[in-house]
């Protein structure tokens, strides 16, 4: 990694602290490097404070920035762009966008089409180096942006290039999927509770059962092989598949993502 990459948040919310707390960890940019800047003053110095890094307005930002990450609400992104266009030198800047619905063409409307622009949608397991971030570029961006961005995000979990036309899909199963599960394991634990296990514990049992799961998907095994490896027929797993089969829990599983999806594309039109 070039260390002289230097680095500005514009909104410096949940989930750039998360990108911010990682980067300077894993030593990806040095704190000296990242900028941030934000509306909220009091906000701001504490911001400062916890991270060690400079707040500053946002022609400061874009003045000493090489890469300048977008990482307001999709809402704010109208007023924050009538701020930036007001801005001097963003020629030659790369810019990141980790903004769920909005659209490259809706950056290059403002930024011009020779912009370099990445959209990069990463989850809240970057925190613990477990992240999947989606990411979809246009057609400007050098190869030297396109490698230090995967190396970015890269440092804080997996990554997968997708075309533009699949980020909303692909957002709600990488971005909201977490909460969507958390959501699973929380339910998974109250029926333990409900049976007389403590509530850590219970959690803990779920928790693990998911993360147990996914890490042998992602080590390569196929869902139908372990199904059958798990579930003997007549046996203590197939009755519980018997009632998801019932309840047709798959179906209505992928409505909630087909759900996310969709509010995702409502962001951007
Ligand atoms: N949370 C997640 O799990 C997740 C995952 C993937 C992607 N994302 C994306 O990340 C983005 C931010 O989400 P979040 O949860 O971090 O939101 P958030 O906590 O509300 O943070 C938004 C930040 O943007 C700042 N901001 C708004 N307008 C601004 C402006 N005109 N100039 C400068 N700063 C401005 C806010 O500053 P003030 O508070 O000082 O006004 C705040 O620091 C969203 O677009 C979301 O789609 C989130």
């Amino acid at each position: 990694m070039d260390q002289n990459i230097r680095v500005g948040f514009a909104g410096f919310g949940h989930m750039a602290q998360v990108l911010c707390e990682v980067i300077i960890q894993g030593k990806v940019c040095p704190q000296s490097e990242i900028l941030f800047c934000r509306r909220d003053p009091s906000q701001m110095k504490e911001n400062e404070q916890r991270f060690g890094i400079t707040g500053s307005s946002l022609q400061t930002l874009v003045s000493k920035s090489d890469v300048i990450l977008f990482c307001m609400r999709p809402q704010q992104v109208q007023q924050f762009m009538g701020e930036l266009k007001k801005i001097q030198g963003l020629e030659g800047k790369w810019f990141i966008s980790i903004l769920a619905g909005i659209k490259i063409s809706y950056f290059h409307a403002h930024l011009g089409t020779h912009a370099q622009i990445i959209r990069a949608m990463p989850n809240i397991a970057s925190s613990v180096l477990e992240g999947m971030t989606i990411l979809t570029h246009s057609p400007a961006c050098s190869r030297d942006f396109r490698s230090f961005v995967n190396i970015f995000f890269g440092s804080m979990g997996e990554i997968a290039e997708l075309p533009e036309s699949m980020m909303d899909t692909a957002s709600a199963m990488a971005a909201s999927g977490p909460g969507f599960v958390v959501r699973l394991i929380e339910a998974e634990a109250r029926v333990g509770v409900k049976h007389g296990i403590p509530y850590e514990q219970a959690l803990k049992i779920a928790a693990q059962a998911f993360a147990g799961a996914s890490r042998l998907i992602l080590k390569g095994e196929r869902p139908m092989n372990l199904l059958n490896s798990i579930a003997t027929p007549n046996g203590v797993t197939h009755a519980g598949l018997d009632v998801m089969n019932k309840l047709e829990l798959d179906a209505h599983f992928q409505a909630v993502f087909e759900a996310a999806a969709l509010r995702a594309s409502d962001l951007s039109s």
